[in-house]
């Protein structure tokens, strides 16, 4: 409990530090490719929270997305995974619609997971085996829905490529609508809150899942790769989160049928973080 409410607090202030410099210039770098950017926001969150970790509980060990942490190949004892800003391009072009994402595991066992809506101040928290909240109010069971009758969200990135159009325009084109939100981590808050059915994207990575699907599960989502396998949360997984049926529906009808497929995706491009 005493991690549970530390990590709780440094989000908080971490969410209102960003909330009071939202106006300030930023300076923005490009990463992997021109649209992959980061900002000194990015860096000087993780940097502040992995200080305040350290500093209360030096024996904990983080990985984050901007550089912390990336010996880490096993999950001993307790391991924070920190996206500092999951959203960083809503974060540059909207100032909003971003969060911080936080997943703590002890062992490799899920404890405490959490994804802060930072402008809106909505935090999304959940500690394994108790329950989620967001802010002070206990998150519903998921009700089982069908494709049709339900709102998706996926990156619209991925109909655009030859291969997985053939799995995902089928579920585009049934389901009720989808949404594009540019944050996993409240992709899976969205889906743990019951305001969407189920979420489906090809990459993400340790830091983008960590906080959100221990949220989700919680309130009973299933989450998987979209082979129907267990995440492995110090790898790039594809991600396949719903209620119990709409998840099911998904993977038999639409994932497994292309099983050979997006087992050579996930061998040529997943593996390694
Ligand atoms: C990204 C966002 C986005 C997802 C990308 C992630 P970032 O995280 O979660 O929604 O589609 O795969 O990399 O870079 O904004 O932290
Ligand atoms: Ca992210
Ligand atoms: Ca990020």
């Amino acid at each position: 409990m005493e991690i549970y409410k530390f990590a709780y607090q440094i989000i908080q202030e971490a969410g209102q530090i960003i909330r009071d410099s939202i106006d300030d210039d930023i300076q923005i770098e490009t990463k992997s490719n021109p649209n992959d950017l980061v900002t000194n926001i990015d860096k000087e969150t993780e940097e502040r929270l992995f200080n305040q970790i350290k500093s209360t509980y030096p024996e904990h060990r983080i990985l984050g997305e901007e550089g912390h942490g990336t010996d880490i190949d096993n999950t001993e004892g307790v391991l924070w995974i920190v996206d500092p800003i999951d959203g960083t391009l809503n974060f540059v072009h909207q100032q909003e619609n971003f969060a911080i994402s936080i997943g703590i595991f002890i062992d490799g066992e899920k404890y405490a997971g959490f994804v802060y809506d930072v402008m809106n101040d909505k935090m999304y928290h959940a500690i394994a085996g108790k329950g989620a909240w967001l802010n002070n109010e206990q998150l519903k069971p998921l009700e089982d829905t069908d494709l049709k009758t339900s709102l998706i969200s996926t990156n619209p990135l991925w109909l655009t490529k030859e291969k997985l159009a053939k799995i995902y325009m089928p579920i585009v084109d049934q389901a009720r609508s989808t949404r594009a939100y540019g944050s996993a981590a409240l992709d899976f808050a969205n889906v743990a809150k019951g305001n969407t059915s189920a979420y489906l994207t090809m990459r993400l990575h340790p830091w983008d899942f960590a906080g959100g699907l221990i949220i989700a599960e919680e309130v009973g989502a299933v989450v998987t790769n979209q082979l129907g396998e267990h995440l492995n949360i110090l790898e790039a997984n594809s991600i396949l989160i719903g209620n119990k049926k709409i998840h099911q529906e998904l993977l038999n009808k639409y994932f497994l049928p292309y099983k050979t497929m997006l087992e050579q995706i996930h061998t040529e491009r997943f593996k390694g973080k």
